[in-house]
């Protein structure tokens, strides 16, 4: 198989009011149009802005993503969003699992299972998030959680295609600590061996223009998830220009 051109997600999370998330989706998608990018770009902002971020982003090569969605196509849930409505708006991807969800919110691996298989019902590609918390590192067991999530979070019928793997410490995430080179290259390894071939696995936590290149260099790194610096345009377009 091809290998694929490497994936640079921006997560928004709660972060950006209409002016500001086109501001931000404008000066990418200009970028983008006027230089040859050396990877596949994605941003996911938050719902209330897709359709507006989507409209910025028209024809500039920049993907537009959700950050979750409910297992149902339609229905009495209050708040929620279907990945249909996502496909809708737009998107391509959708973002499940994220530890902020299965901290924040409970989600357990069952639940991202169905959000994935939603996903691929609208014809979204899933970005199923992994990662073990600060405790679970310090007890051996990163690479044992990763995998049980892995096997309880992603369907049979996952392939290169609809699915994308993102290695997200709870630790790292948003606190400036990211693991060793080493430490990411045995945890993505571990997950590649567990997916089907070609499957991209990007790393996410405190990724930023500093440690881009030395992380998106690692063999089994196909890209990076961000969170923080994918709110400026500038080191979002250096942590792309890093692929290389
Ligand atoms: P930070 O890049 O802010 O650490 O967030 C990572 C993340 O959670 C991306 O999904």
């Amino acid at each position: 198989m091809a290998q694929r051109r490497h994936l640079v997600a921006g997560n928004w999370k709660m972060n950006g009011l209409r002016a500001e998330a086109e501001r931000l989706a404008g000066d990418l998608a200009a970028r983008a149009r006027t230089a040859a990018g050396g990877c596949d770009m994605l941003v996911c902002p938050p719902a209330t802005v897709l359709a507006a971020v989507g409209a910025v982003l028209g024809g500039s090569g920049i993907a537009l993503g959700g950050q979750d969605c409910h297992a149902a196509e339609k229905g009495a849930f209050t708040g929620d969003v279907s990945a249909e409505m996502l496909k809708d708006a737009g998107c391509s991807f959708v973002i499940l699992g994220h530890s902020e969800r299965r901290h924040g919110h409970g989600e357990t691996d069952a639940e991202v299972r169905a959000k994935v298989a939603a996903a691929w019902r609208a014809g979204l590609a899933a970005i199923v998030c992994v990662g073990e918390t600060r405790e679970q590192r310090e007890a051996g067991t990163a690479l044992a959680v990763v995998s049980a999530q892995l096997a309880g979070s992603v369907p049979e019928a996952a392939s290169a295609a609809n699915l994308v793997v993102a290695y997200e410490p709870v630790w790292a995430i948003g606190t400036g600590l990211t693991p060793t080179l080493g430490d990411i290259a045995e945890i993505h390894g571990g997950i590649r061996a567990r997916v089907a071939a070609g499957t991209r696995v990007l790393y996410g936590g405190s990724v930023n223009p500093g440690n881009a290149r030395d992380i998106l260099a690692l063999p089994d790194v196909a890209g990076a998830l961000v969170g923080g610096a994918s709110l400026k345009a500038e080191d979002f377009w250096a942590i792309a220009q890093a692929c290389g």
